[in-house]
C-alpha cells in the first residue's frame, strides 16, 4: 500500500502490526490496494479510474473535501476519515484564534518585537472583549459543539446553526459578536460566508474560521475587513490555499495560521493510527470504523 510522506509513525506501526506491507511515496496508486493520503492530496475521478486494485483510500483528516465520494463509490473504492479524535485539538485552535483576534495578539507580538514597547500606555493595544458576548457557530457538529463548551467556560452566549438545528443563518450573523465556521466545505457551503453575509453582520463582529477557506468569498472578507464592515478575523484555512487572498496579509486586524488545527503530537499520531486501522479493517474484509464512502 502507498503511504504519503508526512504521515506519523504511528501508522506504519499499525500497519506493521497487521502484518500489512506499506512504502511512502508519491501519490500513485499502481499495484497499491490501499492508500493513506493526507487532506493536500487530489483524489479525482481520473486518479480513482486508473487506480486498478485500490480498495481503500483513507483520509488523515476528517474532511474528505478533496476526495469525490461519488466516484469512489461508483468504482466500489471505500473512503474512511478521521473523526472525534482531533475534536479537542481544532476547538482549541479555534479558540485561540478567536482569542488572539479580540485582542490583538498577532499584532501584539509584532509589535514588541519591533521595539514599539516603550511603556505602559493606556490607548495601546486596545481590542475587544469575550467573556460574556455572543457566539455564533455555523456547523454545530462535533467541533462546533466543543468550541460551545469551551465558550461556556468564557460566560459567552452560544448560538447554533445547522441544517438541522439552530437558528436561520441570518438571525446568528446579525446577533453574533464572534462568528465561528465549522460546517464541511460542500457544494452548498462554498461561499456560504460572502458580501451578503458581512454586510448582516456587526460591525464590531470577528470571524473564525478553522473549517475550509472556500467557505469564506476571500475577496469579499478583504473588502469587508477594509471598509470596517467587521472587526477582525482569525483564520487557520485559506481559499486558495497555501495562497492568500491580495490584500490579506497587509491586515493588521487579521490572525493568520497554516492550516495547524489538528497539529499537535498526540493528536496527528491518533490521525494516523486511526487511518491505518480503516485500512487493516477494509483488506480484512471487516466493516470500516469510519467510513464516509
Ligand atoms: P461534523 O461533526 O460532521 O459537523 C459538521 C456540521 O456541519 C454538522 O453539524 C452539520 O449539521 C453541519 N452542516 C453540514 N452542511 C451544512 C450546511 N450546508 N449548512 C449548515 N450546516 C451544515 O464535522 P466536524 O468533525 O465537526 O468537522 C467539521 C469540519 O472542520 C471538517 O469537515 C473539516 O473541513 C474541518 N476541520 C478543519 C481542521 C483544521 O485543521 N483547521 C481540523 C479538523 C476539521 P447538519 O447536517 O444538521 O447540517
Ligand atoms: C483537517 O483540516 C481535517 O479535516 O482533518
Amino acid at each position: 500500500m502507498r503511504v504519503r510522506p508526512g504521515v506519523p509513525d504511528a501508522a506504519i506501526r499499525v500497519l506493521e502490526e497487521a502484518g500489512l506491507e506499506s512504502d511512502i511515496g508519491p501519490l500513485d496508486v499502481t499495484g497499491a490496494d490501499a492508500l493513506l493520503c493526507l487532506l493536500t492530496d487530489r483524489i479525482d475521478e481520473g486518479f480513482l479510474a486508473a487506480a486498478r486494485h485500490l480498495r481503500i483510500v483513507a483520509n488523515m483528516a476528517v474532511g474528505t473535501d478533496n476526495i469525490d465520494l461519488a466516484a469512489a463509490s461508483r468504482l466500489g473504492i471505500a473512503v474512511s476519515n478521521t473523526p472525534d479524535v482531533l475534536t479537542d485539538a481544532t476547538a482549541d485552535l479555534t479558540f485561540a484564534l478567536l482569542l488572539a483576534a479580540a485582542r490583538r495578539l498577532a499584532w501584539a507580538d509584532r509589535y514588541v518585537r519591533g521595539g514599539g514597547f516603550v511603556g505602559w500606555n493606556p490607548e495601546v493595544g486596545i481590542g475587544l472583549d469575550v467573556t460574556g458576548r455572543t457566539l455564533g457557530i455555523i456547523g454545530a457538529g462535533r467541533i462546533g459543539r466543543a468550541v460551545a463548551e469551551r465558550a461556556r467556560g468564557f460566560k459567552m452566549d452560544v448560538l447554533l446553526h445547522s441544517r438541522s438545528a439552530g437558528l436561520p443563518l441570518d438571525e446568528l450573523l446579525e446577533r453574533s459578536d464572534f462568528v465561528s465556521l465549522h460546517v464541511p466545505l460542500s457544494p452548498a457551503t462554498r461561499h456560504l460566508i460572502g458580501a451578503a453575509e458581512f454586510a448582516r453582520m456587526k460591525r464590531s463582529a470577528v470571524l473564525v474560521n478553522t473549517a475550509r477557506g472556500p467557505i469564506v468569498d476571500e475577496a469579499a472578507l478583504v473588502r469587508a475587513l477594509r471598509e470596517g464592515q467587521i472587526a477582525a478575523a482569525g483564520l487557520d484555512v485559506f481559499e486558495h490555499e497555501p495562497a492568500l487572498a491580495p490584500g490579506l496579509r497587509d491586515l493588521p486586524q487579521v490572525v493568520l495560521a497554516p492550516h495547524i488545527g489538528s497539529a499537535t503530537i498526540a493528536t496527528r499520531a491518533r490521525m494516523a493510527e486511526v487511518a491505518a486501522r480503516n485500512i487493516v479493517a477494509a483488506l480484512r474484509g471487516e466493516p470500516i470504523p469510519n467510513r464516509v464512502g
